[in-house]
């Protein structure tokens, strides 16, 4: 371990083979400039990522579907993100979405088409109209991931890493990104690897909370890399959790009830059938998501139950079994069948909004690092995401990032051999490490306890600094700053990066908006504002929505 680094170059690195990292792999492998190859790293497998459990779909603005435009696609995805979402991005991404499910179609993804072989839609929460496209029924994400995962493996320029996390990023003596430090697992073994262009395309950190829909994949690895480099961070505090996963734990993690099944009829209910979204939202079970999500808490807080339940027996069954093949199968595999009984359900953490500040084409506050995805924060979701804009996100950045460096000249100098900054950074991979007694699951499962109790769904300011407390006191148990032992390690030294943040800005918004519900702030709004900060400073910048 340590001492002579292995090091290679390449033209591009992915970090994160989710849909957005993935892809942007394809499109910068088919670049006429790149003159060498481009690496992909993963820390488990090619397939393994996020993206790969997104059930409900991608939106897509097709002019084949004429009830829909970019027009109605922008006023809903601008009304979710309760003012904190940008127009201009949002616009590009939505008049972007046809031609990037084009370009998907060509690379072999195969979207739900009906007996007339027409793309069929679907809705969702918030959605104005059927605009939802799927794959597999409810496997869209799947579906996606492995074509392009097939692609990937296929091309000969693209070379993949798996069971590698990136640990640190190479800057320059200028703050220029010159490339990654990354930690093989398995052999223990540290490697440089320099480029002109690091893509994180790593996914959220869903794990970060006790109960979550996301795979044990997602700790917040890129963001928290990017922070410790300095990049800008924004929207922290907006975490969004998905009303309905199934009240079991499948293996690990919570499994997704998608939204669609609402969209396709199914009705929230207590134990007994009856209905209670009326007395929440009059758009009820397809509310937006935050609206739906605080009433079934409110429900399961006043009636003392751990969950609701969804009854989609009032679907017809053959449109149930065909339309969700994936979540009938998983259901009564824990004993329930949807089509004669309710599903018992409860919120669970789903996407983080905020993120490194990223423009869509990938730019980020560092020279030479991009990062697309849920890593990122474009201004596309603002304050809530409406359901199924992120595939497309991961999907128009994963394309625009190829558009944007098409013109690169990338046979310049890589990086300078004799940096200091670099060797700095590399010399903390290369001291012995002083091993300590730690149980990092354990304090993994502390600090998830903690975010869920206090800095969940309904937030206060006593809850948010207790918890402040609490993750300072996890930090301290942790006891190692940069270098740690194992991945498993290192997967919490960032996650207790990001509850730090996640805890931060909470605390600094003092209002209720979108996913972010201080029960102390509730009437109040403050003038719409995003907030920023970096690692080199405790002070917040403001940025003001025109
Ligand atoms: C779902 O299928 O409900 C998830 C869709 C999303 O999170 O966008």
């Amino acid at each position: 371990e340590g001492l002579n680094m292995k090091s290679s170059e390449y033209t591009a690195i992915v970090v994160g083979s989710g849909v957005a990292g993935l892809y942007a792999a394809l499109k910068l492998s088919e670049l006429k400039n790149a003159k060498q190859n481009i690496l992909v790293i993963t820390k488990s497998g090619i397939k393994d990522s996020n993206s790969r459990y997104a059930q409900g779909g991608i939106v897509s603005v097709m002019s084949e579907n004429p009830t829909d435009s970019v027009k109605l696609h922008v006023q809903d995805t601008l009304k979710s993100g309760a003012g904190l979402s940008d127009p201009s991005v949002v616009e590009f991404i939505s008049k972007n979405s046809e031609k990037v499910i084009k370009d998907l179609l060509k690379h072999g993804v195969k979207f739900d088409r009906n007996d007339n072989g027409e793309l069929c839609f679907t809705k969702e929460g918030a959605h104005s109209v059927r605009r939802i496209l799927h794959a597999g029924g409810d496997a869209t994400g799947l579906f996606i991931e492995q074509a392009l995962a097939d692609d990937v493996l296929a091309k000969n320029n693209i070379n993949v890493l798996e069971g590698t996390i990136v640990t640190e990023l190479l800057l320059d003596k200028n703050g220029v990104c010159c490339g990654v430090i990354a930690f093989d697992d398995e052999e223990g073994e540290y490697q440089t690897f320099y480029s002109n262009a690091v893509i994180l395309a790593t996914g959220g950190c869903g794990q970060l909370y006790k109960y979550t829909t996301n795979p044990s994949v997602t700790t917040g690895d890129g963001m928290a890399v990017a922070y410790r480099a300095g990049a800008v961070m924004q929207d922290m505090e907006f975490f969004q959790f998905h009303p309905t996963a199934f009240k079991a734990k499948t293996e690990e993690n919570m499994f997704l009830i998608s939204e669609a099944v609402r969209g396709e009829g199914a009705k929230l209910t207590d134990e007994n059938g009856n209905t209670f979204m009326e007395k929440y939202d009059e758009r009820l079970e397809l509310a937006s998501r935050d609206i739906v999500s605080r009433a079934i808490f409110n429900e399961m807080r006043i009636n003392n139950v751990p969950n609701v339940y969804l009854n989609a027996t009032v679907i017809p069954k053959d449109k149930l079994n065909k339309r969700f093949p994936t979540i009938l199968e998983t259901c009564r595999k824990n004993g329930v069948d949807p089509e004669n009984q309710f599903i018992p359900v409860s919120p669970a953490a789903h996407y983080m909004m905020g993120g490194v500040k990223a423009s869509v084409t990938g730019v980020t506050s560092i020279k030479n690092l991009y990062v697309i995805g849920e890593t990122a924060c474009t201004g596309l979701h603002g304050a809530n995401r409406l359901a199924s804009n992120s595939l497309l996100e991961c999907a128009v950045t994963g394309y625009e990032i190829a558009e944007l460096l098409k013109d690169e000249n990338f046979d310049e100098v890589i990086a300078d051999d004799n940096d200091e900054k670099i060797a700095e950074t590399i010399a903390v991979y290369e001291k012995p490490l002083d091993e300590k007694s730690v149980d990092f699951k354990v304090l993994r499962e502390k600090l998830r306890d903690t975010m869920w109790q206090y800095v969940g769904i309904i937030r206060n300011e006593q809850n948010l600094e207790h918890a402040k407390k609490e993750v300072e006191k996890i930090e301290e148990a942790f006891g190692y700053a940069d270098k740690c032992p194992n991945k498993e390690a290192f997967e919490l030294r960032n996650m207790i990066v990001i509850a730090k943040l996640v805890i931060d800005f909470a605390i600094r918004r003092k209002e209720s908006r979108g996913g972010h519900f201080r029960e102390d702030y509730t009437g109040k709004h403050e003038p719409a504002r995003h907030y920023t900060r970096t690692k080199n400073t405790d002070k917040y910048e403001e940025i003001y929505v025109k």
